[in-house]
């Protein structure tokens, strides 16, 4: 029996899923860490957290699913994008490593915009503008503000990478991960050696960059003991969470999106080409398949919107029903289904931890705007989901005017588990809304990777046919579609009449 490993380096914790040749699910384990925010708009993790996560998960895995260690022939990798592991000459991590949603950095981004000599010449260079959670932004930093620990640095890796020098030994990195640095140039699929001599950033301080299904290693032999695996097990380049968790949903062929809700939203379509917003509002980036691109857009507090609202504003309702074991979520959704459709002029912007898509902007606020007397509680709910779903729209109407058809919408991730807000999404879209056997998320799209690198199915395009099928389909109601196109516009110009007004409020902090 063959039996492969995909393994996602997450921000709340690593997963581990072992499936077997045909992509059945053999067991699963998670494993959380702590997040830190030694100042306000910080974010880091310490990498030897990942580690011990990885191994024990790993570990628990083999066990609940009771699989023999030759049997498992190789691990895919997946994992939080941009975030930075400075290692020193020992290959010791020099510092906690800086995360995605990191807001330090935009001075270095002004720095890096001017150096490659304006945003459009960025653009033109890396395919994407500067933004506060990439990667290269944080080197900068590091340059900028602790110039000893810069001085030590040999390498720099992400935080799947981190994992696979551990397994492997060796300093590598994959197409997909790679694109979220700002030192990839996206059309060529390897690093810009332009754009590193512009930044004044050693070529030498990042690894050799793979396809996502490529062989990157196997296994050391003190990684194999310590994991209750064997040496022949090969490690594949990977992928991004975002691309893995592409992969793991199917979005492998033109015509094909993603839009996922966890803590942060995220829209990803599939391009045959490279394809670039010439004013960056997405990102595109190369996707986990071999010699293909995706775009993406970011909301950065999809799920977090409404996560915050429950944690800020429903304290005790989340405690009682914690006691009568009832899931919050579904008490606050019940409440909200019984509001109409537009929340009764009630706007929520979700720009809670500033916005990327399509802003791309640090200082923007969460806001509720239009509130009456007349607005309950369950107003305040539809309108967070309402408000979430408009900023996704934002990416698909991005997308549609850059020429891509979209044919089919898959929802994915804790949104798509509730049919209201999917509902919401195919009223939103104006489309219908699909979704598949699979909720593994980026773990199950490294295994396929990993099955694709052993050699289990042809391509990844293959491995996708084999093991995923749509199960559910949500059509969108015509009349509450015309609610939402009229409410677009409004919410759209929201952000412009206030955006001044928020830069005002972040530099008052
Ligand atoms: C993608 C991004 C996040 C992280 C964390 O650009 O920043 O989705 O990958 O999961």
């Amino acid at each position: 029996m063959s039996v492969f490993l995909g393994i996602d380096i997450g921000t709340s914790g690593t997963k581990t899923l072992a499936i077997d040749g045909k992509g059945k699910i053999l067991a699963d384990n998670l494993q959380d860490y702590p997040c830190y925010a030694p100042k306000p708009l910080w974010s880091e993790q310490d990498p030897e957290d990942w580690w011990q996560a990885t191994v024990k998960s790993v570990r628990n895995v083999i066990k609940k699913g009771k699989i023999k260690p030759n049997d498992v022939k190789a691990i895919g990798l997946s994992g939080q994008m941009h975030g930075s592991v400075f290692l020193d000459k020992n290959g010791s991590v020099i510092r906690k490593a800086i995360l995605w949603n990191d807001q330090r950095t935009v001075k270095e981004c002004d720095e890096i915009t001017k150096a490659a000599g304006g945003r459009d010449e960025l653009i033109k260079l890396v395919s994407n503008p500067a933004i506060t959670g990439f990667t290269a932004p944080k080197i900068l930093w590091l340059r900028n503000n602790e110039p000893r620990n810069y001085e030590k640095i040999r390498k720099i890796l992400l935080p799947k990478d981190e994992i696979r020098r551990r397994l492997t030994g060796e300093y590598a990195t994959d197409v997909s991960d790679a694109s979220g640095m700002l030192l990839l140039n996206i059309a060529k699929r390897n690093w810009s050696i332009e754009m590193l001599n512009k930044l004044k950033l050693d070529r030498e301080f990042f690894g050799k960059v793979y396809e996502s299904e490529d062989v990157t290693g196997n296994l050391t032999s003190e990684a194999a003991k310590l994991l209750g695996l064997t040496t022949d097990c090969i490690v594949v380049g990977g992928a991004g969470d975002c691309a893995a968790g592409a992969i793991g949903n199917g979005i492998v062929g033109e015509g094909i999106l993603s839009t996922s809700i966890g803590t942060s939203g995220v829209m990803f379509v599939y391009s045959d080409n490279i394809k670039t917003d010439p004013s960056g509002r997405v990102h595109t980036f190369c996707h986990a398949v071999r010699g293909k691109w995706h775009l993406m857009g970011v909301t950065l507090a999809a799920g977090g919107s409404l996560q915050w609202f429950r944690n800020a504003v429903c304290q005790e309702l989340f405690a009682a029903s914690r006691k009568k074991k009832i899931d919050v979520y579904n008490v606050l959704s019940y409440e909200a289904e019984k509001t109409p459709a537009g929340s009764e002029g009630l706007f929520f912007l979700p720009y809670l931890s500033g916005e990327r898509t399509p802003h791309a902007d640090p200082f923007a606020r969460g806001c509720f705007i239009g509130l009456t007397l007349a607005h309950s509680r369950g107003h305040l709910v539809r309108s967070v989901m309402e408000g979430v779903t408009f900023s996704l729209r934002d990416s698909l109407d991005i997308f549609e005017n850059l020429g891509i058809s979209i044919k089919q919408i898959r929802a994915t991730g804790g949104g798509a588990k509730s049919p209201f807000w999917r509902q919401i999404q195919a009223d939103v879209f104006g489309q219908k809304v699909v979704t598949i056997n699979s909720e593994e998320g980026p773990a199950f799209g490294a295994a396929l990777l990993a099955a694709v690198g052993a050699g289990e199915y042809k391509n990844i395009q293959e491995a996708c046919k084999a093991t995923i099928k749509i199960v559910k389909e949500t059509k969108p109601d015509m009349k509450t579609k015309k609610i939402y196109d009229k409410a677009m516009p409004i919410y759209r110009d929201l952000y412009n009449s206030l955006k001044d007004n928020f830069k005002k409020i972040g530099g008052t902090k």
